[in-house]
């Protein structure tokens, strides 16, 4: 189907180049869908390696699956603060994080199980890996971050799709969700008594998950037909 609008200089009181704005339009409308695609693929993938966990051990190492779309508010932030043009064509080939996946796992092992999963399909490329378990940020802030690439088949073709994946604990989910709220709550600089504090909660939420992992393998171990 052809679209053909023609709009006389009367009806364009802003002056603006109307044919390209369409074309941007219909751009910024398929990315939208491309993404959201991919954001299904990585799900699937998900899902199925939970499932066939549960199938086999009869355990889920995932406890939820959550996703979003960058908003195009966000998009358009990050374009001018890396000065590069908003266009269709440099959201594709600048931004990483438009497609987002967060994974939260029951315990600390079931991180990098998953990942490690993930990395084995072989229609998945790791772009980039950051382990904020091992190396937390200053923030206290924990997670793994992976940047991968995963083919999206259109009626133009095979694309492959950049989507960043968090996976963390329901402990460091709880952290991170707060500290990120309490950040939002004020525009001024969070003083750094408040900082640190929340950096040693983060701590102890990271000492409880490795203890409540070790009470997970010591009832394991009583059982171990189970
Ligand atoms: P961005 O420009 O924010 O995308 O940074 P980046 O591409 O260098 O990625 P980075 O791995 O540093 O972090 C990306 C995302 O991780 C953020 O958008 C947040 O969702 C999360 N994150 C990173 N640091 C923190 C933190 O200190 N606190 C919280 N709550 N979340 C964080
Ligand atoms: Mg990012």
């Amino acid at each position: 189907m052809e679209f053909s609008i023609s709009v006389s200089n009367n009806q364009n009181p802003f002056n603006i180049d109307v044919e390209k704005f369409i074309e941007q339009f219909y751009g910024f409308i398929q990315i939208n869908h491309l993404y959201d695609s991919a954001i299904h693929q990585v799900e699937t993938k998900l899902e199925i390696i939970d499932s066939e966990f549960q199938s086999r051990f009869s355990r889920n190492p995932i406890h939820s699956i959550s996703s979003r779309l960058k908003s195009p508010q966000s998009i358009t932030q990050k374009l001018i603060k890396k000065n590069i043009p908003i266009t269709a064509e440099s959201i594709i080939s600048n931004l990483h994080d438009i497609a987002g996946v967060r994974v939260i796992c029951h315990y600390i092992e079931d991180i990098y199980l998953i990942a490690d999963f993930l990395s084995m399909h072989d229609d998945i490329k790791i772009l980039n890996r950051k382990d904020y378990i091992k190396n937390p940020k200053p923030s206290g802030y924990r997670s793994l971050h992976l940047i991968i690439t995963v083919p999206v088949y259109l009626s133009t073709g095979k694309k492959i799709v950049p989507v960043e994946i968090q996976i963390r604990t329901i402990a460091m989910d709880f952290w991170a969700s707060l500290e990120h709220q309490l950040h939002y709550k004020t525009k001024s600089k969070v003083p750094d008594e408040l900082s640190n504090e929340l950096k040693v909660l983060a701590e102890t939420i990271n000492d409880t998950d490795l203890r409540m992992q070790n009470i997970y393998h010591r009832i394991s171990e009583i059982d171990p037909e189970q």
